[in-house]
């Protein structure tokens, strides 16, 4: 089978570990850069294009689309999904979590428990909207950050008010969350392919910080995940329409509360941790669905 990579780099190791795993599936892999597609729509001509040349046929997309290219990989996704392209990344999933607060909204219209979090659209209202939030710190996090960045704490109520006029002032979207101390600094990263947890890590911030990201110092241990993380990860990404996910969670006191979803996870940190062949997993999981092999 055909099979085209979404990536702005070839030598990234989750681009790299799915090369890797498809072509010892004997399957061709390409991968192209999707900042760099021309993308043709409209009767007879629809087609994406990378420096020229069409992909002819393509029997499944595997998008691996980093922060600063949601709206361009989300258009090339589309374009594939217009000409009935199996991808393992829908263009609408994608849209969806990309926005932080948009997706937590969603979560939380399917019942999955959240921490509370508060979007504030006026500056004069941020006083009394955090005296929702109790009790500090409270975390302010911008609506799309990654890594860690972005990811606030506030320790006193005119810490939050003075870090939330500047967002408001410069226009950038925050939100305001609950800060969750009985989760020490740890959380949980559940990877989800078609229905099923197939790694789980624990994250364990470095000491003095509460960001337990791998990219800012964490480090991590396999775990086995029980059954109401389990099911909180699975239910996570299918109520958002994915088949791939990264499930970031906090271990609560009322139990696991989903802090986001990552669309295209990161495969070295969780394959390193629990020695799972997580590309493989993406490729069998491809071989499985492969229901139209329509191409573009
Ligand atoms: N509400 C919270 N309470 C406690 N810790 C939090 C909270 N939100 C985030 N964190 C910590 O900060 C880290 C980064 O937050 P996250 O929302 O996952 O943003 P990012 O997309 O940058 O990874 C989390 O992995 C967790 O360790
Ligand atoms: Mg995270």
């Amino acid at each position: 089978m055909n099979i085209l990579v979404l990536s702005r780099n070839t030598m990234l190791y989750s681009t790299q570990a799915i090369i890797e795993a498809g072509r010892k599936r004997n399957h061709q892999v390409k991968v192209i850069d999707h900042m760099l597609c021309d993308i043709h729509t409209g009767s007879g001509a629809s087609g994406v294009y990378f420096m020229n040349e069409s992909f002819n046929p393509v029997h499944a997309l595997i998008p691996r689309i980093g922060y600063t290219a949601t709206t361009q990989g989300a258009a090339v996704i589309r374009q594939f999904e217009n000409r009935g392209v199996f991808t393992t990344l829908g263009s609408d999933p994608l849209l969806k979590v990309r926005d932080k607060f948009t997706c937590l909204q969603l979560l939380e219209g399917q019942g999955i428990q959240i921490p509370k979090t508060i979007f504030i659209a006026h500056s004069e209202t941020i006083p009394a909207m955090l005296r929702h939030i109790r009790p500090y710190p409270v975390i302010i996090k911008l609506v799309s950050g990654t890594q860690g960045m972005g990811v606030m704490l506030a320790e006193t109520e005119q810490n939050a008010i003075s870090i939330l006029e500047a967002f408001h002032a410069t226009g950038e979207k925050v939100m305001v969350q609950q800060f969750i101390g009985e989760a020490k600094g740890q959380d949980i990263r559940a990877f989800v392919i078609n229905g099923k947890v197939v790694a789980a890590m624990k994250r364990i911030a470095r000491p003095g910080e509460f960001r337990s990201n791998l990219h800012r110092g964490g480090t991590s241990v396999s775990i086995r995940l029980t059954s109401a993380e389990e099911e909180t990860a699975v239910r996570s990404a299918s109520s958002l329409g994915l088949s791939i996910a990264g499930i970031d969670m906090l271990q609560s006191n009322d139990g696991p509360l989903v802090l986001e979803v990552n669309a295209s996870p990161g495969l070295e940190g969780i394959e390193a941790t629990t020695a799972v062949n997580i590309a493989r997993e993406i490729i069998v999981y491809f071989e499985q669905n492969i229901t139209n092999t329509s191409s573009i």
